[in-house]
């Protein structure tokens, strides 16, 4: 299927342009008709979408256009605003006569759905703030007579609370005025949990769907109390609580003694209750049998208006003009019933409020207007769609019921062969919808998918690119929402009356196929086409069958703490291992697949992926991996961008809730680790709320763990530290920085390395000074022996610099010491040490052709790449350890004998605990990251540990922690090798 990046995607919705291109579901129709819409490149697709359900009648339906057409021609006038409708007067009168509930409405038309909604409210709200304000002027006109009452009364009037009279008068004025602006400014209205209504200030208050809301809630005052659905009854607890209560004295004689005693009045503010009989947009929920009778038989009882939203269900989409009069509510007359898409055939923009006329106030035609409400081309036009449903005895009508029977069938049997993937198939009439399981048992795609409501999507887009099928999930699908939060799949399928049954079958087997290939655990045939790597029909139908890999949560154990840690994809091989294991028995572009994975991930959000247990002391802690999507270079790529970083940050602050959202009462998660990139994105986890739970970045232990390893290949290879040439690869970042700041007093030699790009030096300037600054401080407290390392030796030159400063002759020396002496150690201190001691063996650069001289090479970049360093770039001997997630050292190093090329940052778990997770590594090792999480977590920590910038006191301190804890050093890896080294 073509797919293009059109004008749209520049100028209307570019993120929703975005999605549709990531799923390639973007495609332009240029005609459409019937059942069919055309694309650019000719294809014709079968439309299940119908305009979300407007379409009923089919696209462009011939006798549609051709009312429209004679419409046109015959100059009816379109513009003639302030005049009497009479095309608008006769819709309203066909929209009654289609009615058989004996009551009688005055339509408000309008332009859309929303609008009809909107209206209804105005309305409703009006029609109790009258009521309302009347009962309190009424109640006013009471307490003033009263009051002149005992004004000329003999004699002393016992008053509520002992109050003067006009005390007592005014204070209960301003509490009858209070209750009276309860109302007037927070209405209350009941709708129904998963109910949508549109989008306009007022009717998004009325949808259910937080993620639409939760930006827009304070535009408008109503409060809207959301009825569960099997729960019709706490409408009535709901009218009860919610009410304005007034007083009014009442004035009595009680033994000869005039007293004044307060009676109360109470109505409630509760304007209306607004409902679909099918849930659309909520995923083609039909409201139970049961609650539709309970809210016909309370309907009188309840006094409050019911507002029935047909949008959807109405004008021909269930099989009947209104959906309710085929339900126990068609013995009521409702207050308001609600119409728009199918009313204007497909073709016109229209809406319609009817409003039963005993309860209409007049002045609302007048209060309400709309330029476009009432135009004689959408009237004419819808009801001449309404007469095409209606006309012959509804024979058009009875298609659609026969022809949604015949489909429900053929899904409900697709539902029963395919159980474990299939868990409903619900609607009425050609207003059906599918719901996938949550596919916990099926491979990690597909379970975070389903659990994610992506999976309805990438169903939408199989179906589109194989089979020109359209068909869409509830937009609610495609937002992001509360994280924790489990969100269901659905397909919406809402054809045409023209869809012909063989049409029915061809849909339903390409379903089938999709069934196939989830129950297959086969990733690969669902997706392929998204990386540009079209299926035969062979290979997607006789796709390999494969088993469900990696479960969520294997040897369960009781458990005293929980963790939770937050782990990017290190590379598109962890990504594809762990997340796509099918794609190992097929070959497949990575360039491509990396692409369209970057395309994609913004819209994916966080998901617990695993649980693991690790033991220390008979102490047991339960990590849970929670996944974000990005992949480093995307990470990379954007992370100066304003809107994609504000999304990244957003991503990882869901990702730690939903972390600790898996807690418990009893257990709740004591600590989120940021592993790897995500660190980088939150600025070293300083944008990341941690007041709910605290976070570390991990950063201390890595690189404690780093110096470890290199301290321990030094001495492996016989290389003296305190004379060696050292480089520091990355040592503007957080990790390199505190890695200079350590090694500097230690070793003979230090370049600190930057990445050249813009604002590199500078970065590098300052690394340098706070190097100095550091080393002053920590020779200033007799720091520098004792410090954690078993190698004494390895005090370095800082010490010898240091005798020289102080043998050191003359003014500046003086001063200099005497401010180091005074710990005020500042950047022109540090300025100054740099200029007296000029043989200070300790330079900046930002090329890497200069770390060929040196002993030691250690990396600790943001860089994604593979191969930035290589073993062109080192000494033949030296020692070069990579702390960079992925790691940066190019595969030449692997066994070449001439180099000790490994991996730093990793420990070794205590009592042969082991990590088991794809991309993580095996043999009872940890990233230092993930292990720093655990180290806290046994410690019962409680506040965040490494967040901002790092010091060196974190990093002696965690490697205490890990020590007590049973951590160590782990062995010395290179990919997925552990080296295995003598000493020379
Ligand atoms: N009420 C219902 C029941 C709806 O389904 C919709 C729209 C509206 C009100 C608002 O109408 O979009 O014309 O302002 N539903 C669309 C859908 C968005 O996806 O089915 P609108």
């Amino acid at each position: 299927m073509e797919t293009s990046k059109s004008r749209y995607k520049n100028y209307c919705k570019p993120k929703l342009a975005d999605l549709l291109t990531a799923l390639k579901l973007n495609v332009e129709a240029v005609s459409a008709s019937g059942s069919y819409l055309r694309t650019k490149n000719d294809r014709n697709v079968l439309d299940l979408v119908s305009g979300f359900g407007s379409a009923i009648l089919g696209h462009n339906p011939p006798q549609l256009v051709e009312e429209a057409v004679s419409a046109l021609t015959q100059n009816i006038p379109i513009c003639a605003q302030g005049t009497m409708r009479e095309e608008a007067g006769k819709l309203s009168e066909k929209l009654n006569s289609l009615l058989s509930n004996g009551a009688e409405y005055y339509s408000n038309l309008s332009n859309s759905g929303a609008e009809a909604v909107e209206a209804a409210v105005k309305h409703a709200y009006k029609v109790r703030l009258e009521v309302i304000s009347r009962e309190y002027e009424r109640l006013s006109r009471i307490l003033n007579n009263i009051y002149y009452q005992i004004e000329h009364l003999e004699g002393t009037v016992l008053l509520p609370g002992d109050k003067d009279l006009i005390d007592f008068r005014d204070d209960l004025d301003e509490y009858n005025l209070a209750q009276f602006e309860s109302f007037q400014y927070q209405p209350v209205m009941a709708s129904f949990k998963g109910g949508y209504h549109g989008k306009t200030t007022s009717s998004i208050k009325l949808t259910f769907n937080k993620s639409f809301r939760e930006s827009f809630e304070g535009l408008s005052a109503i409060k809207t109390e959301y009825i569960d659905p099997n729960h019709p009854e706490h409408i009535k607890e709901l009218c009860d609580a919610q009410v304005c209560i007034f007083y009014y004295p009442v004035l009595k004689s009680v033994d000869g003694q005039h007293v004044v005693e307060l009676k109360p009045v109470k109505i409630t503010k509760l304007i209306g209750v607004i409902f679909e009989t099918i849930m659309g947009e909520g995923g083609i929920k039909p409201l139970p049998e049961n609650t539709l009778n309970w809210l016909a038989e309370n309907h009188k009882p309840l006094a409050i208006p019911y507002i029935i939203d047909e949008i959807q269900t109405g004008c021909g989409r269930t099989g009947a003009i209104y959906h309710h009069q085929k339900t126990a509510l068609k013995i009521i007359k409702a207050e308001y019933i609600l119409l728009s898409k199918a009313l204007g055939g497909g073709i016109t923009k229209v809406g319609a409020t009817l409003i039963r006329s005993d309860i209409y106030e007049s002045d609302f035609g007048i209060l309400h207007t709309s330029t476009f409400g009432e135009d004689d081309l959408s009237a004419r036009v819808a009801r001449k769609a309404l007469d095409l449903l209606t006309e012959n005895e509804g024979e058009r009508l009875a298609e659609i019921t026969t022809k949604g029977a015949y489909l429900h069938n053929s899904l409900k049997e697709l539902g029963l062969r395919y159980p474990e993937l299939i868990k409903d198939v619900r609607g009425c009439g050609l207003m059906l919808g599918v719901e996938f399981t949550s596919l916990e048992d099926r491979s990690p795609f597909f379970r975070s998918a389903g659990r994610q409501g992506v999976l309805s999507l990438l169903v939408a887009s199989y179906l589109l690119h194989y089979h020109d099928i359209r068909v869409l999930a509830p937009i609610s699908t495609m937002l992001k929402g509360n994280p924790g939060k489990q969100r269901q799949s659905i397909i919406r399928i809402q054809p045409s009356l023209c869809i012909e049954y063989s049409e029915v079958d061809r849909f339903v087997a390409a379903l089938l196929e999709v069934c196939e290939i989830i129950t297959s655990n086969n990733e690969f045939c669902l997706l392929a086409h998204l990386f540009d790597q079209t299926l035969g029909a062979s290979v997607r139908k006789g796709c390999k069958q494969l088993p469900a890999l990696w479960p969520l949560k294997t040897n369960e154990k009781n458990i005293d703490a929980r963790l939770g840690f937050v782990v990017p994809p290190i590379n598109v091989e962890t990504l594809s291992g762990y997340y796509f294991p099918s794609f190992s028995h097929y070959t497949w572009d990575k360039k491509r697949f990396t692409q369209w994975w970057n395309s994609l991930s913004r819209f994916l959000e966080p998901v617990h992926v695993k649980s693991e247990y690790v033991t220390s002391n008979a102490f047991t802690v339960e990590v849970n991996l929670v996944f974000v999507p990005y992949l480093p270079e995307y990470i990379n790529r954007y992370k100066a961008d304003r809107e994609l970083s504000r999304e990244m940050r957003d991503k990882v602050q869901d990702a730690v809730t939903l972390a600790r959202e898996l807690g418990d009462d009893n257990i709740p998660v004591s600590m989120v680790g940021l592993g790897a990139y995500t660190s980088i994105i939150t600025n070293n986890g300083q944008t990341v709320n941690d007041y709910e739970v605290p976070i570390t970045t991990g950063n201390a232990y890595t690189t404690g763990l780093t110096l470890q390893g290199i301290f321990y290949a030094a001495q492996l290879k016989g290389i003296d530290l305190a004379k060696a040439k050292v480089a520091v690869v990355g040592a503007t970042g957080n990790i390199g920085l505190v890695l200079g700041q350590i090694l500097l007093p230690r070793v003979g030699e230090l370049l600190l390395v930057g990445s050249g790009a813009s604002g590199s030096q500078q970065r590098l300037g300052m690394a340098r000074s706070l190097c100095l600054t550091d080393l002053l401080k920590s020779i200033h407290q007799e720091q520098l022996a004792g410090i954690g390392f078993e190698n004494t030796e390895l005090q370095g030159a800082g010490y010898a610099y240091y005798e020289a400063l102080i043998e050191g002759q003359g003014d500046e020396f003086d001063q200099l010491r005497m401010a180091i002496e005074g710990g005020d150690i500042s950047r022109k201190t540090t300025a100054l040490f740099d200029e007296l001691v000029p043989n200070l063996n300790f330079s900046n650069s930002t090329d890497l052709n200069n770390l060929l001289n040196f002993d030691i090479v250690v990396l600790a970049t943001n860089s994604e790449k593979e191969d930035l360093i290589t073993p062109a770039m080192v000494k033949p001997g030296a020692i070069v350890c990579c702390a960079s997630v992925p790691s940066n050292l190019s595969s030449e190093f692997k066994n070449n004998q001439s180099y000790l090329a490994f991996e730093g940052g990793l420990a070794q778990l205590p009592e042969n605990s082991e990590i088991d997770f794809y991309g993580m590594p095996k043999e009872g090792l940890a990233y230092g990251c993930l292990a720093e999480t655990m180290v806290l977590g046994f410690d019962g920590q409680n506040h965040s540990f490494s967040k901002g910038l790092l010091t060196s006191e974190q990093v002696f301190h965690i490697m205490q922690l890990a020590a007590d804890h049973g951590f160590s050093l782990g062995s010395l890896k290179f990919g997925d090798d552990v080296l295995h080294l003598i000493e020379e």
